[in-house]
């Protein structure tokens, strides 16, 4: 059996950036707030009309392949992560294999939310440790900002998202101890719904709190009404403190699963890239674990919370920025919306 490394890894960010004091000019808030609540100083918003999740995808895996020496040609499978596609359906995967001009192969998308790059990076390592495939592209983006409400009534939702997008290309490795070492999935649907868009879905009537809009009629029923969307009906609903009380435990939990199925302890990591939700989650998760500063990166700061897109971004800009040296133990870790939560360490 193979392992699997990552052999390149891209990013793109829309080149539009909101500060937290431009946020002002459309609802009651403040830096002040957003700094202390979330530690996020600003954020990147796509280009309403020239930019998609599809289209900073291919922007992201053209930086990977480019590293990874790899053409669109080569890739024989992908794996895209994302809660804000294109089209309700099909799904961003057979977008960017158009786009990009690849071959006719699989394109399998991943909704697993701020979990979903991690998740997506684990179906493509056992592909590639079965022998299946030899060049993977994964990718994690997300548009959040076609989707979200900038009025007062929404501001603890739409301060903290952002837009952007990462991608890596796992090849397998024949080294020994290298490469992703292991993956660790989880999810607890019980709380599904305290983070959570409910419409369009076929479940959104009951969540929506309001009966269908032709309640006679037997079939159909995927319609709000002008005074429902007005309402603001079909807006992500995030109950923030429950996220954040449930995170801080699954974090660490995570972790520390990944590092006790490798026989290691917290000062083996080199660098923890955890899922930028909110700095002071990182924070309160490193003070747990007892890690230095120079064992954590965030990048929060410069782009707020991109979802599936957060975790390769942060770990495009720390290998970037020379924090990742080879044979350096690298620990992913997500927690999200579902609630689903899961971690990877790499020896990189
Ligand atoms: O990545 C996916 C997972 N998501 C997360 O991990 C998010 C986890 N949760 C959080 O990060 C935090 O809960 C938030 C940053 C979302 C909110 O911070 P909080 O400290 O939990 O605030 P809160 O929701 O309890 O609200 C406290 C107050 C409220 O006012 P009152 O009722 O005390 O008068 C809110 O209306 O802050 C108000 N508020 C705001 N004020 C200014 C909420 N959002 C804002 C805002 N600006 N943007």
């Amino acid at each position: 059996m193979h392992q699997s490394k990552i052999a390149g890894i891209g990013m793109y960010v829309p080149n539009h950036v909101y500060t937290n004091s431009d946020l002002t000019r459309f609802m009651e808030t403040s830096d002040e707030w957003i700094r202390e609540r979330t530690g996020i100083q600003e954020r990147r918003f796509a280009d309403r009309y020239g930019e998609t999740t599809t289209t900073m995808a291919v922007e992201a895996a053209k930086a990977a392949m480019e590293r990874a020496g790899t053409t669109p040609q080569d890739i024989d499978f992908i794996v895209f992560a994302t809660l804000s596609p294109d089209y309700y359906f099909p799904g961003c995967g057979v977008l960017l294999q158009r786009e990009m001009g690849m071959r006719e192969v699989g394109a399998l998308d991943v909704r697993n939310q701020c979990s979903g790059f991690v998740y997506a990076l684990s179906v493509a390592d056992q592909f590639i440790k079965t022998g299946m495939y030899k060049n993977i592209l994964v990718v994690g983006s997300e548009k959040h900002s076609f989707a979200m409400d900038f009025e007062t009534r929404s501001r603890n939702v739409s301060v903290i998202f952002g837009d952007g997008a990462g991608a890596v290309v796992l090849q397998p490795t024949e080294e020994r101890d290298s490469g992703i070492l292991s993956t660790h999935l989880h999810s607890d649907g019980s709380d599904a719904e305290l983070l959570a868009m409910y419409y369009p879905g076929a479940h959104a009537n009951k969540w929506l709190d309001h009966p269908a809009p032709f309640p006679d009629q037997e079939l159909g029923g995927l319609f709000l009404t002008a005074e429902q969307l007005e309402s603001g009906a079909a807006l992500p609903y995030m109950d923030g403190p429950a996220v954040f009380k449930k995170a801080i435990v699954k974090f660490p939990e995570v972790i520390k699963e990944a590092l006790a199925t490798n026989g290691l302890s917290e000062k083996a990591i080199d660098l923890l890239v955890p899922h930028q939700a909110n700095l002071r989650i990182s924070q309160y998760v490193q003070k747990l674990l007892g890690l230095s500063d120079d064992q954590v990166f965030n990048n929060i700061q410069k782009y707020g919370n991109t979802t599936a897109a957060s975790i390769p971004i942060a770990l495009c800009e720390a290998w970037e920025a020379g924090k990742i040296e080879p044979g350096d133990l690298v620990c992913l870790a997500a927690f999200g919306s579902g609630f689903t939560w899961a971690s990877a360490l790499i020896r990189w």
